[in-house]
Order: C-alpha cells, then sequence, then structure tokens
C-alpha cells in the first residue's frame, strides 16, 4: 500500500465513500441499537445484504422495521445471537456455517458499566464475556463462512478504554476485584489484543483483521448509568461532547469498506476530541501488539470457552 496515498484518501473519506456493496454480505452483532444498527443501515444503503444479529427476536423486528422504512429495497436478514450463551453462540455458528459466505463480520455489540459483578449463562463474568468471549467464539464458529469468501475482513469494536491502565489482562473475571468500568476496559482491551493476534494469524491469507473505537456517542450503552448525578453527567456531556450514533459508526463503516485499511490496523475518529471525524489509524494500546500478550489471551479464551480456533 502507497501510505501517502492512503492518507489521502482517508481525509476525504465519508461514508458516501463507500462504493457499491452488492453481492457482499456483512453480519453485525448488536445490530439493534446504536452504533450496530447505523452500521447496517449505511452498509445496507450501499447494497450489502446485512445479517443483524441480536439477542432478542422482537428487537431485531424493530429495527429491520426502521432501516426498511427510510429503504423498502434493503437486503436485511436477522440472527438470534446471544453473545452470553455460548449454546446460542454455537447454534448460531452452525447455522450459518453450514451455508453462508460471508465478507465482512462486525464484531459490535457490548455492554458497558454493568453496577454489580453478574455472569454469563456460563458464569463468565457479564462484561468480559460478552464483549470478548463471546465474540472470541463466535468468530471461531464462523470462520467457515469467512474462508468462503474471496476476501473476507473481521472488524471488532473497542473503546478508547481500551487503553486505560485498569484494563491491563489480568484477572480477567473480575474475581479478584470487581469494578464496573474496569470490566469494561479489560474487555475492550481484549478486543484489541485479540484483533492483533488474529491478524498475526491470518496474515497472508484472503483474511483481515482489523479493530476501531468509536469515540462516544450517546446510545443504550450508557443505560446502566443510574442516579441523579450520572444521568446529569451524560446530559452534560451529550450536549459538550458526545456525538451520535451516526459520526461513531464511521469508523466501523470505513474499517469495514476501505481499500486503505490493512490487517491488524486500529482506526478511530480523528478530531482532536476523537469523538468524531474522518477515521484513521489510531494509537494502539500500550503492548497490545505484543505477541505474547495475544498468545496468553488466545490460550485463555481457547480453554474457557472450550472453543478451539483453527487459524
Ligand atoms: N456509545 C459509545 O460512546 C461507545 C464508545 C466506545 C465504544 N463503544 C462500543 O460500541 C459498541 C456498540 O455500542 P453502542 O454504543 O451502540 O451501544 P448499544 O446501543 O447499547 O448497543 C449495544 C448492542 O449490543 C447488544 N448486546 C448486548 N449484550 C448482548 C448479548 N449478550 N448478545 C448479543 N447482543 C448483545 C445490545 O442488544 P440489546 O439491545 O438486546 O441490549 C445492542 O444491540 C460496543 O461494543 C461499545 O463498547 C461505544
Amino acid at each position: 500500500m502507497n501510505r501517502t496515498a492512503s492518507t489521502r484518501s482517508q481525509a476525504r473519506w465519508t461514508p458516501d465513500s463507500i462504493g457499491d456493496l452488492r453481492g457482499r454480505t456483512a453480519l453485525i452483532t448488536g445490530a439493534n441499537s446504536g452504533v450496530g444498527l447505523e452500521t447496517a443501515r449505511v452498509l445496507a444503503g450501499h447494497g450489502a445484504r446485512v445479517i443483524l444479529a441480536g439477542r432478542s427476536r422482537e428487537k431485531l423486528g424493530t429495527a429491520v422495521d426502521a432501516l426498511r422504512a427510510d429503504r423498502p429495497d434493503a437486503r436485511l436478514e436477522t440472527l438470534v445471537l446471544d453473545l452470553g450463551s455460548l449454546a446460542s453462540i454455537a447454534e448460531a455458528a452452525a447455522a450459518l456455517a453450514e451455508r453462508e459466505t460471508i465478507d465482512l463480520l462486525v464484531n459490535n455489540a457490548g455492554v458497558m458499566n454493568v453496577p454489580d459483578r453478574r455472569t454469563t449463562a456460563d458464569g463468565f463474568e457479564l462484561t468480559f464475556g460478552t464483549n470478548h468471549l463471546g465474540h472470541f467464539a463466535f468468530t471461531a464458529g464462523v470462520l467457515p463462512t469467512l474462508r468462503r469468501a474471496e476476501t473476507a475482513r473481521v472488524v471488532t469494536v473497542s473503546a478508547l478504554a481500551a487503553a486505560w491502565p485498569s484494563g491491563a489482562l489480568t484477572d480477567l473475571q473480575s474475581e479478584q476485584r470487581y469494578g464496573s468500568m474496569s470490566a469494561y476496559a479489560k474487555s475492550k482491551r481484549a478486543n484489541v489484543v485479540f484483533t492483533q493476534e488474529l491478524a498475526r494469524r491470518v496474515e497472508g491469507t484472503t483474511m483481515s483483521a482489523v479493530a476501531v473505537h468509536p469515540g462516544s456517542a450517546v446510545t443504550n450503552l450508557q443505560r446502566h448509568s443510574q442516579g441523579v448525578v450520572a444521568r446529569m453527567a451524560i446530559a452534560v456531556l451529550r450536549r459538550a461532547v458526545m456525538g451520535s450514533p451516526e459520526g461513531a459508526a464511521w469508523p466501523s463503516l470505513y474499517a469495514a469498506t476501505s481499500p486503505d485499511v490493512v490487517n491488524g490496523g486500529y482506526y478511530g475518529p480523528a478530531g482532536t476530541d476523537q469523538t468524531s471525524g474522518t477515521p484513521k489509524p489510531a494509537k494502539l494500546p500500550r503492548g497490545a501488539t505484543d505477541p505474547a500478550e495475544g498468545a496468553r489471551l488466545w490460550r485463555e479464551s481457547e480453554r474457557l470457552t472450550g472453543v478451539q480456533f483453527t487459524v
């Protein structure tokens, strides 16, 4: 890739830069809300067939109705997928693995700031279990569908929180000490470290793996931020610095579709506040490219989920 040319085209990129996606299939997790819903809207608007994955059939139906209201010819399908249940993940992945070709997998779903330590159906700490382990197991399960594509890209949605010191990948399940935002930071660092390791493993193949952070936007993600002070803070932030789901989807859209994107890349909004603007390469959290950390997380994720990743 010519890096000068790449920088020039990044400066101009908007969702209007996305080419014709007819003939391509995108699967987006957590597509019924927020950033995922917007990602689905834009990809479908450019002709992609989009599989909206989410844990509630009803919410998925509402999302499809909303998207079709704007664009009746959108090619939309739904998939029930609860990332907090290995059984649901295995069932969803098996149904796809038999018949599908997926060109773009967007690992977008997430939970944040869960006030007390809760667990998934399999006993994993909820935030780490959903945001990282669920996506780890699901990506492993849909590998056959990605291999069928001429070129396939896995985009995993992280967050600026990935760089927080509290996100160090120790005590992964917050068994020794639970903090709602440190559990989130761990899960988001894991999203980046997972992507780096996947990128190393698929280098030279038809697959690539990239991560993004969306900056910040008011979505349902803040639903656990309860109490008067938290609600007031969000109201102030909403006006002052937080962006819209539309803008927050730009990094995912860029990472999923731009020819300038490189395997192992990490992208985020270019604005000085990092919450809006044309996506550009973002600063990776310190140490996230360390192969030893990637290998450790991989081994532990395989051990916990019982899923073998065949890349
Ligand atoms: N908004 C921000 O400021 C911000 C900043 C940095 C990073 N991010 C990242 O952006 C991504 C999207 O978040 P968002 O802001 O769009 O939040 P959102 O509106 O709450 O959307 C999150 C999506 O994830 C789904 N989800 C949660 N648990 C799930 C599970 N067990 N199985 C399947 N789906 C599940 C939700 O489904 P339900 O509707 O059923 O709950 C929803 O569709 C997340 O990875 C988040 O960490 C967001």
